[in-house]
C-alpha cells in the first residue's frame, strides 16, 4: 500500500495528486462532530425564533401531539425537510451553517420535548443531487471564472494550499463560507453529503479539467 502523507500530497504531480484527492475524498469520515452543537442550544438559538411561539404555523416547542402526528412518517423525514426547507420552514431554518447532525439533533429535541440523547451520527440523507449537478447548478456561476476570488475549477494553482490539509476541512469550510464564498454556496437547501459530493466533484476537476 502506498503510504501518502497529507504534507506530500502538495509535493505529487497534478494527475498524482487527483488520484490521491480521489481516495482521501472517498476515505474521510462524516463532518467531525467535536465542535457542534446539542439538540437544546440549536433549538434555542435557532429554532425557537419560531417554534417557541408558533409563527406562520410552525409546530410549537412543547407541543407534543402536533410532532408526533408530523412525526409518523419518520424522524428522518422531518430531519430532511427541515434541512431542505418546507413551504414556511426556511431551509436549515435560514442557518445554513448548521451541519446536518446539528440539524437531526435540533429536530429529535423538538419532537421528544426535550428527552431524546444527542446523536453523534450524522443524518444520513438520501443523497439525490449528484456533485456534478450541484456544482453546474451552482457553485460554477463563482467558480467557473474565479469570481471575486473563487478558486477555479481545473485550476491546481488555486487548489494546491487549500488542499494542504486534506478535502475535508474544505467541506466544513464551504459549508460554513466564509469571505466572499456564502455558507452551502448560498444554496441553503443542501445537505452535508450533497456539500461533500460537491467539492469532491470540483477538486476532481483537478485531476479531470474540463474537456
Ligand atoms: C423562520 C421561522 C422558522 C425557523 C427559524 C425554524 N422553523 Fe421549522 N418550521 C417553520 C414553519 C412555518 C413550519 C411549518 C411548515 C409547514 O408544515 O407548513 C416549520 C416546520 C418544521 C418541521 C416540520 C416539518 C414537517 O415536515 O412537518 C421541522 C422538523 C422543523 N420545522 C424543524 C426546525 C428546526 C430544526 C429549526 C432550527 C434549526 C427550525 N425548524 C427553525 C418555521 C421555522
Ligand atoms: C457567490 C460566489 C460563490 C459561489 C456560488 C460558490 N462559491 Fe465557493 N468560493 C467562493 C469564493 C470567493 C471563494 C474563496 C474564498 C476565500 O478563500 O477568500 C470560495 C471558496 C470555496 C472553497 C475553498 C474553501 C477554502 O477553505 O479554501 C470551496 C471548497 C468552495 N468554495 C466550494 C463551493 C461549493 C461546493 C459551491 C457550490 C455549492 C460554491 N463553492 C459556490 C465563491 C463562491
Amino acid at each position: 500500500m502506498r503510504n501518502i502523507t497529507k504534507n506530500s500530497v502538495v509535493r505529487q504531480s497534478a494527475a498524482c495528486l487527483g488520484a490521491t484527492l480521489l481516495l482521501a475524498a472517498f476515505g474521510f469520515t462524516a463532518t467531525a462532530q467535536a465542535a457542534e452543537r446539542t439538540g437544546k442550544q440549536v433549538v434555542e438559538e435557532v429554532c425557537a425564533g419560531c417554534h417557541a411561539t408558533g409563527v406562520d404555523g410552525a409546530p410549537k416547542i412543547g407541543d407534543r401531539a402536533e410532532w408526533a402526528k408530523r412525526a409518523s412518517k419518520g424522524l428522518s423525514n422531518l430531519t430532511q425537510n427541515a434541512i431542505t426547507g418546507v413551504r414556511n420552514m426556511p431551509a436549515h431554518g435560514g442557518q445554513a451553517k448548521l451541519s446536518d447532525v446539528e440539524m437531526s439533533r435540533a429536530v429529535a429535541y423538538m419532537v421528544s420535548d426535550g428527552h431524546a440523547v444527542d446523536t453523534k451520527k450524522a443524518y444520513a440523507s438520501p443523497q439525490t443531487r449528484s456533485g456534478e449537478e450541484i456544482v453546474r447548478a451552482r457553485c460554477q456561476d463563482c467558480h467557473a471564472d474565479g469570481k471575486n476570488g473563487a478558486p477555479k475549477l481545473g485550476d491546481i494553482e488555486a487548489w494546491k494550499p487549500r488542499l494542504s490539509k486534506g478535502v475535508e476541512p474544505l467541506v466544513k469550510s464551504a459549508i460554513n463560507g466564509h469571505n466572499a464564498m456564502p455558507a452551502r454556496g448560498g444554496m441553503a437547501d443542501l445537505s452535508d453529503a450533497e456539500m461533500k459530493s460537491a467539492v469532491t466533484y470540483m477538486v476532481n476537476q483537478i485531476a479531470a479539467p474540463k474537456k
